[in-house]
């Protein structure tokens, strides 16, 4: 990795932000009690789904903590002028909401430990980001791995919001996590993309970022589900299998959902609030705001 070349472009670059405030974030706490844990298979009994889904738990409080630092670093560099105080704003929240993901995915975490998984995954990203930073890499490239994982998040959480099968069978307070987890990800998908922009980020480097982040995603995640399921037991299991095949290649899989989206990052004008044309209110932002909006007894609002 070389140091950082978009310094220079980003100093010059004027930022250029939409007028008014088109985040509207809300910090909220989730009120679920996870001290008590949950089944093994608390997927409805599924093992390939929960070990997925717990493996990407495992990931997020070291990965949220560094995308808080990306973006508050980067934030820093921002000038502070009427056109960029609502991403400014933006930012403050979008902080407040991988924060509080960081503390439920801690305590969701604590619980698998017990349960006798072995959260690797946590240190091969700790590792990655202590290369990267005695490298001198430089700030704007920690907000582009950023952005990257930010849009990935926002589609796989479009499938989980979309798919009611994707959770349907799911301990219904690991649905709540799961679906508040992935309406906060749509309400802030675009804010590290567009600090990145208005700090002139590089094109280039926005797109070979990303591909890192997509190969590690798949690495990362597959390496640490067949940990997970070897550990359970399940790895070696046909029924597991047939999960894994119906979750990724099925009638709602992730390879049909998610393949166009994934892909579309790589276009010179993608913005991560473009969605595909779909009925009034099949926006997946439509889709979050109804779940938020039906499920408010379940968080209370912070700020
Ligand atoms: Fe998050
Ligand atoms: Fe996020």
């Amino acid at each position: 990795m070389t140091p950082d070349p978009l310094r220079s472009a980003a100093s010059a670059a004027a930022p250029s932000l939409p007028s008014g405030n088109p985040y509207a974030l809300t910090v909220r706490k989730l009120e679920i009690d996870l001290s008590a844990g949950f089944d093994r298979h608390w997927h409805g009994g599924d093992a390939f789904l929960s070990q997925y889904l717990n493996a990407l738990s495992m990931s997020f409080p070291v990965g949220e903590q560094s995308f808080i630092d990306a973006v508050r670093d980067c934030a820093k560099l921002l000038p502070r002028t009427p056109a960029t105080a609502a991403l400014h704003d933006a930012i403050a929240q979008f902080i407040g909401q991988e924060a509080t993901h960081r503390h439920i995915h801690g305590l969701y975490n604590a619980q698998l430990e017990k349960q006798g998984l072995v959260n690797r995954w946590q240190h091969w990203a700790t590792a990655r980001i202590d290369y990267a930073t005695k490298r001198g890499v430089g700030p704007r490239h920690f907000l582009a791995v950023t952005a990257a994982y930010e849009h990935l998040t926002a589609v796989l959480a479009d499938h989980m919001l979309r798919h009611g099968d994707a959770l349907g069978q799911a301990d219904p307070k690991m649905q709540t996590l799961w679906r508040w987890h992935a309406a906060e990800e749509t309400e802030h998908r675009a804010v590290a993309y567009d600090l990145y922009q208005a700090l002139g980020g590089n094109h280039a480097w926005r797109i070979r970022w990303y591909a890192y982040a997509l190969l590690l995603f798949c690495v990362d995640s597959g390496r640490q589900t067949a940990l997970n399921l070897w550990r359970d037991g399940s790895l070696f299991k046909p029924a597991t299998w047939w999960s894994a095949t119906k979750y990724f290649w099925g009638k709602h899989g992730v390879v049909w959902h998610c393949t166009a989206p994934l892909l579309a990052y790589f276009r010179r004008d993608f913005h991560p609030d473009q969605e595909a044309v779909t009925a009034p209110g099949q926006q997946t932002s439509a889709i979050a705001q109804r779940w938020l909006k039906e499920h408010d007894e379940s968080f209370r609002v912070v700020r």
